[in-house]
């Protein structure tokens, strides 16, 4: 009866031995913990950020925007008013809720899609069922430029004198 020895065929000076493969395992696996701790080395110098949402919006000069004039901006979701009294910024978010308006120029009115509530050109309810006004937005004068913070609200009353 043979042994396993016996079986053994010799090997060729091309094949790998089992010690060189074992090598050629760990070897490789070292290098895959090397490059992974890099990886994760860079990533902590240059962590993910998550940015705040822009709240602040410029609108133009004031003396390039006419009495009686409203500025729509419906992607940030804000108005702009001239008043013969000054200036006023209003949230374009209805009061019932929270539909998107729309200003209607050739009604000279701010009409609510979802239930048609309507609002003057100064944020005021003129059709419910909204059950208040547009929020007044903080708008300031920076470097003769209006600029709308759509985060701050402000008291109803609040104009903007130029
Ligand atoms: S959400 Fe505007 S009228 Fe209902």
């Amino acid at each position: 009866m043979p042994l396993i020895d016996d079986l053994k065929m010799p090997l060729d000076d091309e094949e790998l031995s089992r010690r060189e493969f074992l090598g050629w395992l760990g070897g490789g696996a070292m290098a895959v913990a090397a490059l992974g701790t890099a990886i994760t080395a860079v990533r902590f110098m240059w962590p993910e950020v998550l940015f705040e949402e822009q709240t602040r919006y410029r609108v133009g000069k004031p003396e390039e925007i006419p009495v009686g004039t409203l500025i729509a901006m419906p992607e940030q979701k804000i108005y702009v008013f001239h008043d013969r009294n000054g200036f006023v910024a209003m949230s374009a978010v209805c009061t019932h809720l929270g539909c998107l308006t729309r200003y209607e120029k050739e009604n000279d009115r701010i009409f609510c899609p979802c239930h048609g509530s309507r609002f003057s050109t100064d944020g005021q309810v003129t059709v419910g069922p909204a059950p208040k006004p547009l929020p007044r937005l903080l708008l300031t004068l920076e470097q003769g430029v209006l600029v709308v913070d759509a985060a701050k609200t402000v008291n109803p009353d609040t104009i903007l004198k130029v």
